[in-house]
């Protein structure tokens, strides 16, 4: 009780005695420690820990990346060593190419969500599997995400379609096998849409030539089908990919 107190007051003291320091926000911390957790503590991530250091001034690696302002996170990018190097894929966890059985994709993404100031996040190669869940939405400040060469599968999101401030959507080397979505349209300042390599069925979603602001375009690797539809008022576009599905690996 003593130790409680005496600890909770020189919290109080450092934090009005420091007001102009940047010390991470302790909740953010906790959301980076609780996600270490559902990433099964990955060796990137050793570095990641509750002993009172502030994780924004870790240095960047080429498997971690972390900015923060104002003394939460605003950019988070991570590579793991855990491709999505499998042809097949029945939506069950793969021993050491997924995360376990215990990792749930709906509690992970309850959990970044709680990072409410992100504008880009990029989660690449750790072995991430599961449908995405709609929630995803609720990272409404996000301007860039990638979660590309993962184990996600399912639909993409339609609520997705609210996060209006995406210029990146990169979910390349994935599973998601339900139609490709039709909202596109919706993200009026979105440049670059990768789909590479997933399953994705169906007709080319003709919302995409109201996307003005595209640059790169890559749906290469999917099933779509039917007639392409006029780009031409996609007057920015710069790379445009829709080949076939190949052979992945
Ligand atoms: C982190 O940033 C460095 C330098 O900007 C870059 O070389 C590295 O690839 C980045 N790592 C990730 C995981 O994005
Ligand atoms: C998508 O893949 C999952 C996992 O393999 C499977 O359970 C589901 O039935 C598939 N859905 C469609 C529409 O093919
Ligand atoms: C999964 O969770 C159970 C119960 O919490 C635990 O005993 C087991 O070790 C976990 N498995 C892995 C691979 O983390
Ligand atoms: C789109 O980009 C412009 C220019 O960068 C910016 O002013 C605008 O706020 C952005 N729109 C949204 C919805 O973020």
């Amino acid at each position: 009780m003593g130790y409680c107190s005496w600890f909770l007051l020189s919290c109080f003291l450092w934090s009005f005695l420091n007001p102009g320091t940047h010390q991470l926000q302790s909740s953010q911390t906790q959301v980076l420690l609780q996600l270490r957790k559902h990433l099964e503590y990955p060796n990137q991530l050793e570095f990641w820990n509750n002993h009172g250091m502030d994780l924004c001034y870790l240095s960047p690696s080429t498997q971690v990346n972390m900015t923060c302002q104002d003394n939460v996170v605003t950019e988070l990018r991570m590579v793991g060593d855990k491709p999505a190097m499998v042809n097949s894929f029945v939506g069950f966890a793969i021993t050491s190419q997924t995360l376990s059985g215990n990792f749930s994709m709906d509690s992970f993404v309850t959990t970044l969500a709680r990072l409410t100031s992100l504008r880009v996040l990029s989660l690449v190669s750790l072995g991430i599997w599961g449908p995405l869940p709609d929630k995803i939405h609720r990272l409404s400040t996000l301007e860039y995400l990638d979660l590309s060469s993962n184990y996600l599968f399912g639909s993409i999101p339609p609520k997705i379609s609210t996060m209006v401030k995406l210029q990146t959507l990169n979910l390349d080397d994935n599973f998601f096998n339900d139609t490709i979505p039709d909202w596109f349209d919706s993200l009026s300042n979105l440049t670059i849409l990768s789909l590479r390599n997933n399953q994705l069925k169906g007709p080319f979603p003709s919302s995409i030539q109201r996307v003005a602001s595209l640059t790169d375009l890559i749906l290469s690797g999917n099933d779509i089908s039917g007639k392409l539809p006029n780009l031409d008022r996609l007057s920015k576009l710069n790379m445009l990919d829709l080949s076939e599905k190949q052979f992945r690996f």
